[in-house]
C-alpha cells in the first residue's frame, strides 16, 4: 500500500472539522430562532396549511418547528371543511394538526368557530331559524368538544364587525339576532371550559371598528361570560402600518382585561386600492397589479424590514399584554396573498422566501433580541 503523506490527513482533518462545526452552527442558528428570540416575550405562531400540516416537506417542516411555538390551521378548521353537511363531519385533518401539535409541544390556536366566510353551502341554504339555531349549536358543541383539553384556544366568532363598529349583516345576524355572538362565546365554553376563548377580526385596530369591538365585548363580559382575548388580525401594507392605532388599541384592549394577540400578520408589498382583509372582496387582474413577478428589488425588502422591525418594537413595548403574534402562513410561496385580492399575483408579504430563506426582516427581528 502506498504512502499517504501527512498533510493529507492534516487536511482531510481540517475540512471534516470545519464542516461538522458549521453545519452544527447551521443547526443551533435554527434552533435558535424567533421562539427562542421572543421566549420570554410572547408566542411566535405561524397559519399552517394542509401540506405543512401533514409533513410533506422535511425542508419545510424543519423550518416551522425551528421559529415557531404556536400554530393556526389556516382553512381546516373553518366550518366548509370540517363541516362539510348537516350531520356530516371531516376532523382528519383537524385531527392531524392536532397530534402534530402536542408531539412538538406547540400552542395550537383553533380557527375559528363562527364566521360568515368558508360556510358550508348547506348552512347558506337554511331558511328556517330553528334549524340554523340547531346548526350554529350542533356546530360549536361538536367541532369545540371534540378538541376540549387538545387546543390552547380557540378564535370563538371571526368578523363579526363592519368597518363603522356596527355589527355586520352576516347569515348569524339575520337569522339568532345580536345575542349570537355572546351565545357562541357561552356555548364554547360549556364545550371547552379549559381553553381561551378569543374575539378575532381585521382593521379593530381602526378607531370606529375598535370602539364597536370594546362594545362587543363588553357585551359578553356584561353577560358574564368569559372572552380571554382580542385578536388583532394585521394584515398590513407596506408603508402604511398604522403604528399609532395598533398601540391605542393593545392598550385599549388591554383595560378590558383581555389578552392581546396578532393573529394573522403579513406586510404584502403590492398594489392594491382598499385596507383590510374582507376575503369576499376582489380587484380585476391587471399587470400592472403584480410588478414583481419576476423578483423583488432589495429597497423593497428593506423597507419591508423596517416596518416590521418597527412593529416588533412596538410590541416588545407592550410585551405584558401581548401574549402572541402570528404570522399568516411560514413563506412567502404559501401566502394566501399571492392569490387575494387579485388571483395569480407574486406577493412577498413573510419573514420567509419562496426557497425558504430568511428576508432582511428576519434578520432584523432577530437582531432586535440581539
Ligand atoms: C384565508 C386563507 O389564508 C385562504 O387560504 C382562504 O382561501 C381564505 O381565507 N382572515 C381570516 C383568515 O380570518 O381565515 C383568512 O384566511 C384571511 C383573512
Amino acid at each position: 500500500m502506498q504512502k499517504i503523506p501527512h498533510f493529507i490527513f492534516a487536511t482531510a482533518a481540517f475540512w471534516l472539522i470545519t464542516i461538522s462545526c458549521s453545519s452544527s452552527k447551521t443547526n443551533s442558528s435554527i434552533n435558535n430562532g424567533l421562539k427562542e428570540a421572543y421566549h420570554s416575550d410572547f408566542l411566535i405562531g405561524a397559519a399552517l396549511n394542509t401540506g405543512q400540516i401533514e409533513e410533506r416537506n422535511a425542508q419545510s417542516n424543519a423550518l416551522i418547528l425551528s421559529q415557531f411555538n404556536a400554530v393556526t390551521p389556516e382553512n381546516c378548521m373553518k366550518a366548509e371543511h370540517i363541516h362539510p353537511a348537516w350531520d356530516r363531519y371531516d376532523f382528519t385533518i383537524p385531527d392531524k394538526l392536532v397530534a402534530y401539535s402536542q408531539k412538538n409541544k406547540l400552542k395550537l390556536n383553533g380557527h375559528t368557530l363562527i364566521w360568515h366566510s368558508q360556510l358550508p353551502a348547506f348552512a347558506r341554504r337554511i331558511q328556517r331559524v330553528d334549524s340554523f339555531k340547531t346548526f350554529f349549536e350542533n356546530h360549536i358543541n361538536t367541532v369545540a368538544s371534540r378538541y376540549s383539553g387538545k387546543i390552547f384556544s380557540w378564535d370563538v366568532v371571526n368578523e363579526a364587525l363592519n368597518e363603522d363598529g356596527t355589527l355586520r349583516n352576516s347569515i348569524f345576524l339575520q337569522k339568532l339576532g345580536p345575542d349570537y355572538i355572546t351565545e357562541a362565546f357561552r356555548l364554547a365554553e360549556k364545550a371547552s371550559p379549559n381553553t381561551e376563548l378569543y374575539y378575532n377580526d381585521y382593521n379593530n385596530e381602526q378607531p370606529k371598528k375598535r370602539a364597536g369591538c370594546i362594545e362587543l365585548v363588553k357585551k359578553v363580559q356584561a353577560a358574564g361570560v368569559r372572552i380571554d382575548g382580542v385578536g388583532i388580525q394585521g394584515h398590513w401594507h407596506l408603508g402604511k402600518v398604522p403604528f399609532k392605532e395598533i398601540e391605542e388599541s393593545i392598550l385599549a384592549y388591554h383595560e378590558l382585561g383581555l389578552k392581546v394577540m396578532i393573529t394573522e400578520l403579513d406586510i404584502e408589498v403590492l398594489p392594491r386600492n382598499f385596507q383590510g382583509a374582507d376575503v369576499a372582496q376582489r380587484m380585476a387582474s391587471d399587470p400592472s397589479l403584480n410588478p414583481y413577478a419576476q423578483g423583488i428589488p432589495d429597497s423593497i425588502l428593506q423597507q419591508q424590514a423596517t416596518d416590521y422591525e418597527n412593529l416588533f418594537k412596538l410590541f416588545l413595548k407592550h410585551k405584558d399584554k401581548i401574549t402572541r403574534v402570528t404570522f399568516w402562513g411560514v413563506d412567502d410561496g404559501q401566502s394566501w396573498l399571492n392569490g387575494w385580492p387579485v388571483p395569480g399575483r407574486t406577493n412577498y408579504p413573510l419573514l420567509f422566501d419562496r426557497q425558504l430563506q430568511p428576508k432582511p426582516a428576519y434578520h432584523k427581528l432577530m437582531g432586535l433580541k440581539k
